[in-house]
């Protein structure tokens, strides 16, 4: 599966693309246009977002409220709500594609999350912004353009996102920086595509995927495995694993110094864990890179990072369960 069009590839007029709206500070506001850290995220509705943008007026769109959230408190439920919206809508054949607004400090989770479980053969494009909406200089309305016109490209396909012109695919998607416009790279794999004044330039192809369906993620949300991240660093304790167990942890992302690596004492509280049956991955706490293979007993994450490996235990503990 190719995951973009040619370069220039004509966008699809005659489609709807539908606008899914999640909050973020794409959504917020703050009582003074100067400031853009003292906002409130999630304040505005989707539809007040694309009345925003008078370019996007006169095209075919539609717009959904599925949630109306800070990003840093996605939940189980608003992915299940959001992944169930986008499928219905994808699978309309009015519809060419869709676009999800949302905040950028879980967006590369829910991106991730997207692409493991739907994998669509149409655009499904994820955008946010850095600055509310009522900032001097707000980037939501050019990013949600920009997602706008990349959604309705004819050859798109697959979990994209878009910010500041520049297209991600969702395996590559990580949020680098706390307040700049650019917040986001795509680190060895590189950027899909930009958008230029509406224009699609292309660079390379996104990865194939298969979907594990929406029947993957049918348990309710708080029946879900509990998975947690823990961080290597020095003098890294693996009591807080063994807590954790203690708890009913059902798997366990360690995001390793380096190449993966762990301190002796979580180490062994990692092996104690897998033998107790948690499933266990290895990522590294460095923003680039691989994991090499170490000859480790705990399973490597290869180019995952920590929150991509975590989104990877949970399907498998779904995947898992009877019936
Ligand atoms: C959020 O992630 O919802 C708030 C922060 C942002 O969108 O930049």
């Amino acid at each position: 599966m190719t995951s973009l069009a040619l370069p220039n590839a004509a966008p699809d007029v005659a489609r709807i693309t539908v606008i899914l709206g999640t909050g973020g500070t794409i959504a917020g506001t703050a009582a003074s246009a100067q400031d853009s850290v003292g906002y409130r995220a999630a304040q505005l509705g989707v539809a007040a977002l694309v009345a925003a943008v008078p370019a996007l007026q006169g095209l075919a769109l539609e717009a959904e409220q599925v949630a109306q959230i800070d990003s840093k408190d996605m939940s189980a439920a608003v992915w299940q709500a959001l992944a169930r919206r986008a499928a219905a809508h994808l699978a309309r054949p009015e519809v060419g594609g869709v676009v999800v607004t949302h905040g950028t400090d879980t967006l590369e989770e829910t991106a991730y999350f997207l692409h493991r479980v739907l994998a669509p053969t149409k655009p499904l494009v994820l955008t946010a912004a850095m600055r509310p909406a009522t900032a001097l200089l707000a980037d939501g309305p050019q990013n949600l353009f920009d997602a706008v016109m990349l959604a309705r490209q004819r050859d798109a396909c697959g979990v994209m996102a878009v910010l500041a012109g520049e297209v991600f695919a969702a395996t590559a998607l990580r949020k680098c920086h706390t307040f700049r416009l650019d917040a986001f790279e795509a680190g060895d794999a590189g950027l899909l595509a930009a958008v230029e004044n509406g224009v699609l330039r292309r660079f390379r192809e996104a990865p194939a995927a298969v979907a594990l369906g929406l029947q993957t993620i049918a348990a309710a949300p708080d029946a879900w495995p509990r998975v947690e991240i823990v961080l290597n660093h020095a003098g890294a304790d693996g009591r807080l694993v063994d807590a954790l167990v203690a708890q009913g942890l059902q798997g366990l992302v360690l995001a390793g110094t380096g190449n993966g690596s762990l301190s002796a004492s979580l180490e062994a509280a990692a092996l104690r864990a897998q033998a107790a049956g948690v499933r266990v991955l290895r990522a590294s706490r460095c923003a680039h890179g691989a994991l090499l293979g170490d000859g480790s007993p705990l399973p490597g994450a290869g180019a995952l990072s920590a929150v991509q490996a975590r989104i990877e235990l949970l399907l498998q503990g779904l995947l898992a369960r009877p019936g």
